[in-house]
């Protein structure tokens, strides 16, 4: 190990021990050694270690990595590195408007300028909340220099009445009891509190559990970090771990281009398909495998994806939490039994220096409730179909919450199964969706399908999560929970609808969405994977020739930047010209005097 360091000659080195240019050098280093670095450790053979926070009082689901920090740093340390930590654009999903998708983009961007622009050897990024951790993915694919990932953890499970109150899962199931009456306004309230019991990031298969175990997946973090709840004795622990590690990464050299292989994302595909993860991932990994320079295609979530198992009994697709899924074996538990299937790649690297094969040799569940078996699974055929036709080129259904309720009502027509056909409403997003949907004169009856438009990464802007629309009062108290839902925008990973969402590419730039009419025969065909509007072609010709796109009202001057360059959300929602900066660490910038 010491002969390595001896050898190894740091990035931060040029800033901090360059004696072409003394000047610069004592530039650099007189404004970090008065604070807790010596001369003698900057000029050392230390690396320097970033730690992307992005906890605060702004981003709750992140802060307990406020508290966590000092045992990254003490394992910094203790590896032999110097801990650097710095804060990170805020982005919370439940705080920032119009959405904390439209800031993904932007976090992505200023850790790019970060990682590129300061003395950093290697990074711990912090994640958790469900933005947070493609964000934090995608600018260590960007920059490549080693890069660890570490959740802060889901809460506690939450409680309510001796019932498990899941994250967001409690908020669909109280939206549609208040609409029937049986709760009023303040128990809503203290039922959605009742889910949040703790620090931490949301206690159910939503985008936040999704998304650090698709991290996890990748090889990212190290084994068995993802699941672990936030209030744990054994968080802190791997936290330090996480901080020991990453300096070993700097001395190997493992960096995320060494681990973000297309097999890589392959399994972190199956493994959704396995968690019943949330419909959030597929644009987020989209965006990951782009920086990182991997060919991956929407159309792989089905063709890869699609046959996997549902293994987690855990909500919205399950009956669990988040205590449970840790104590079950968490994500090893589930790759264990994928990788005996043969549905994992054994050979990918992970960020522990050990393959995946080496990391799952031997881990089973250890409670079959929670964590099944592929022999007895919780359904087949658990992942995504990605949908096209005339609506749109492509469009997720996350089949793992199609219940036997909404199974019977629309996809069991006898001899035409997984085929419905019916009349659909359009609502030109969520303010128009709340102003009508219980207007008698729009017809809606227990056949109806929902569309909303306009909701897409540059309409919203970002992309907003409404497509999991509610069925009319009157419709819910007579029973119909659900309605068949589509639009371009997405939906909470929390929620249990089976919608047709992240239709791209979006109303707004043109997208087929924007020339449906309410009244229109639509047709689903879940078996050809299509969705079309059933109108001539003619007449959708016609329609296309008299559209012209929407006028944009920016709020913000980022708004403005983020719609002139970003993409769908088939390819990700990424700022474009983004896409095209690879392993930028190498390229060093110049010196700022
Ligand atoms: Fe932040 Fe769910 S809202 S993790
Ligand atoms: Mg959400």
């Amino acid at each position: 190990m010491a002969d390595t360091r001896a050898r190894k000659r740091f990035r931060s080195q040029e800033w901090f021990d360059n004696p072409n240019n003394p000047g610069m050098t004592a530039l650099y280093l007189e404004r970090y050694q008065n604070q807790e670095y010596t001369r003698d450790e900057l000029q050392g053979d230390r690396p320097v270690i970033g730690i992307a926070n992005t906890g605060s009082d702004l981003a709750p689901c992140n802060k307990i990595h406020v508290f966590l920090m000092d045992r990254i740093k003490a394992g910094i340390r203790d590896g032999g590195g110097i801990p650097m930590e710095f804060p990170v654009h805020p982005i919370q999903e439940t705080g920032k408007r119009p959405t904390a998708a439209l800031d993904r983009n932007l976090a992505y961007i200023s850790l790019v300028e970060v990682l590129h622009g300061y003395p950093i050897d290697g990074v711990v990024l912090t994640t958790g909340c469900d933005k947070t951790t493609p964000a934090m993915l995608m600018g260590a694919a960007t920059v490549d220099i080693p890069a660890i990932a570490l959740n802060g953890g889901p809460m506690l499970d939450g409680w309510w009445k001796g019932q498990r109150a899941g994250s967001g899962t409690i908020i669909w199931e109280s939206r549609r009891l208040l609409a029937e009456g049986k709760i009023d306004y303040d128990e809503f309230i203290s039922r959605a509190c009742a889910s949040a019991p703790s620090l931490g990031h949301c206690n159910t298969m939503g985008t936040a559990s999704t998304m650090n175990a698709m991290a996890e997946a990748l090889g990212m973090t190290l084994p068995g970090s993802s699941a672990i709840p936030a209030p744990f004795r054994e968080r802190m622990a791997m936290a330090y771990e996480t901080g020991k590690r990453i300096v070993g990464m700097v001395l190997e050299d493992l960096k995320p281009s060494d681990i973000l292989t297309r097999e890589a994302f392959e399994n972190a595909i199956v493994v959704n398909g396995a968690i019943g993860g949330s419909t959030n991932a597929p644009p987020h990994l989209q965006a990951v495998a782009r920086h990182a320079g991997v060919d991956l295609d929407v159309k792989d979530w089905e063709t890869i994806g699609f046959d996997v198992p549902l293994l987690v009994n855990m909500q919205p697709a399950g009956a669990y939490l988040g205590e449970s899924f840790f104590r079950a074996g968490g994500v090893p538990a589930v790759m264990g039994e994928l990788v005996r299937a043969g549905r994992i790649h054994g050979a990918c690297r992970t960020a522990s220096g050990r393959t995946m094969a080496e990391v799952l040799e031997g881990v089973a569940s250890v409670d079959h409730e929670v964590i099944k078996t592929c022999a007895a699974p919780m359904r087949e055929n658990a992942g995504f179909k990605v949908l096209s036709g005339n609506l749109f080129e492509s469009a997720l259904m996350k089949t793992s919450v199609i219940s036997e309720d909404f199974r019977r009502r629309f996809l069991s027509t006898p001899g035409q199964e997984g085929i419905y056909e019916a009349r659909a409403v359009v609502f030109e997003g969520p303010e128009d969706y709340h102003d009508r949907i219980n207007d008698p004169d729009l017809g809606i009856d227990e056949t109806t399908v929902l569309f909303i438009r306009g909701v897409g990464c540059v309409g919203y802007p970002g992309s907003a999560e409404v497509v999991n629309m509610q069925p009319p009062d009157a419709l819910i108290r007579a029973g119909v929970a659900h309605l068949p839902t589509v639009g371009d925008g997405r939906q909470s990973g929390t929620s249990e609808s089976p919608s047709i969402l992240n239709a791209s590419p979006e109303a707004a730039v043109g997208g087929g969405l924007a020339l449906l009419r309410t009244g229109d025969r639509v047709r689903l065909d879940l078996n050809a994977s299509r969705m079309d509007a059933l109108v001539d072609e003619a007449e959708w010709a016609q329609r296309r020739a008299d559209w012209s796109s929407p006028d944009l009202h920016h709020q913000t001057p980022w708004q403005e930047i983020y719609r002139t360059h970003v993409g769908q959300l088939g390819d990700g929602g990424c700022l474009e010209l983004a896409t095209a900066y690879r392993r930028i660490a190498r390229d060093l910038p110049r010196d700022n005097h």
